[in-house]
């Protein structure tokens, strides 16, 4: 007779920071030396996938990220999300002899992510969510995200953003408990869902420094971070709640520009210097100020047409509205050229005369290098974590009926 299984499965969003989080104040409970801003992206295009299952089938506790193993016991992120969520559920049959008693049996996991790591794009942020969002509908737990963002942040700091749609903030806190240390949303999708966002992933081979070890870094030796940390990023936030909430892209760009501008200068003020940022980066950086000085120069009525944003790494993602990502997009293409075998740009289809216009009020030149990007993801602003399952669904659950991954590396 086969035993009662217990299983859930479910979708989280990768979410892009406007206002970066770098620096912690206290690494166990991971606590940030500032708050931080972002805008959760569509989890049509990109998103992680997780089954989570108990039953007292289960000999051990499993975990598959993306086909392979991982020991959960030697990862401290995983044990701090799993092993909270399990002692929440705990606490739960505790207080209510009718609940069945999963917390105690053990746990499959099976985690994959629908964009290449080799996308370069940071997958902690929508694989933590995604974790601890699946283990709460799992175990019933009556959490709202707020709750669980405390939660998921444990596991990684930027995915504590992942459980809200549209845009969303993480205050810092101030207890050292890290119980007020949450993301909450500033505005739904729906109150901006013109907001593009096109992500070039840039060719480079460089082993980057990890975010967690690049900001512990540069909050030991950077005397600048205290500047952002103080005087720099609590305005910057107050003033890009204001600009979300009016729908000013003029301020929401220069805002965005600004704060990578200045994370990346913490960056290079660490003691020995951290260069996430490459020459195709920077002269992404130079291509966007001269556009959008072109488009103003054209009668264009706001100051910004586009703004670029960059992470711990030398991709870029470049905000924009939905009226302007086409043309954005189009001069991208002849500044960075394809060669003729490289197809990113041919699923696009531009107004060529447009793009001239703009590219002649450009001095930018051409990129001497072909094949700048290694990819181009063009989405939009998303909404938060999805129940695809509560029950096993074959069709559904990443999981086999035997509790194995259906799909191994
Ligand atoms: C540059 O969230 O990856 O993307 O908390 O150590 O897991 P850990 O760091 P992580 O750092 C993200 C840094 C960033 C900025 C941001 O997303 O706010």
């Amino acid at each position: 007779m086969s035993l009662k299984v217990y299983e859930a499965t479910c979708t989280a969003p990768i979410n892009i920071a406007v206002i970066k989080y770098w620096g912690k104040r206290d690494t166990k409970l991971n606590l940030p030396t500032n708050s931080s801003l972002s805008v959760t992206l569509s989890q049509d295009d990109l998103h992680t996938k997780t089954t989570c299952r108990v039953s007292p089938d289960l000999k051990d506790d499993h975990l598959w990220l993306n086909g392979k193993e991982e020991i959960i016991a030697q990862n401290k992120r995983l044990t701090n999300v799993i092993n909270e969520m399990r002692a929440q559920r705990k606490r739960m049959e505790e207080n209510d002899n009718s609940l069945p008693k999963i917390s105690d049996y053990n746990l499959h996991i099976c985690s994959n992510n629908n964009f290449p790591t080799a996308a370069g794009l940071a997958s902690s942020a929508a694989g933590f969510a995604c974790l601890t969002y699946t283990l709460a509908t799992l175990y019933q737990l009556q959490l709202d995200n707020v709750q669980l963002s405390t939660i998921a942040r444990t596991g990684s700091g930027s995915a504590c953003r992942s459980l809200q749609g549209g845009y969303v903030a993480w205050e810092m806190g101030e207890k050292e408990d890290g119980s007020d240390s949450h993301a909450i949303q500033v505005a739904t999708r729906e109150h901006w869902p013109e907001m593009q966002a096109i992500i070039l992933v840039v060719n480079d081979t460089k082993k980057k420094t990890s975010s967690t070890l690049g900001m512990q870094h540069t909050v030991a030796t950077s005397p600048l971070i205290q500047h952002r940390i103080k005087h720099v990023v609590p305005k910057a936030m107050e003033d890009m709640k204001k600009a979300i909430l009016n729908k000013d892209f003029d301020s929401f760009a220069e805002i965005t520009m600004r704060d990578s501008n200045s994370f990346h200068a913490v960056c290079a003020d660490t003691f020995p210097p951290i260069y996430y940022m490459n020459d195709i980066s920077r002269a992404i950086v130079n291509a966007v100020h001269d556009y959008n000085a072109a488009k103003a120069a054209l009668g264009s009525a706001q100051k910004y047409t586009v703004a670029y944003t960059f992470d711990a790494g030398p991709n870029a993602v470049l905000y924009v509205e939905k009226k302007d990502a086409n043309n954005v997009l189009g001069v991208i293409s002849r500044l960075f050229p394809a060669a003729a075998d490289n197809n990113i740009y041919e699923r696009f289809t531009f107004n060529e005369k447009e793009v001239d216009e703009v590219l002649a009020k450009m001095s930018t030149p051409v990129y001497q290098q072909m094949n700048a990007f290694k990819r181009i993801i063009d989405t939009k602003v998303g909404d938060g974590p999805r129940i695809l399952a509560k029950e096993f669904n074959e069709n559904v659950s990443l999981l086999k009926a035997n509790g194995e991954p259906k799909e191994l590396l």
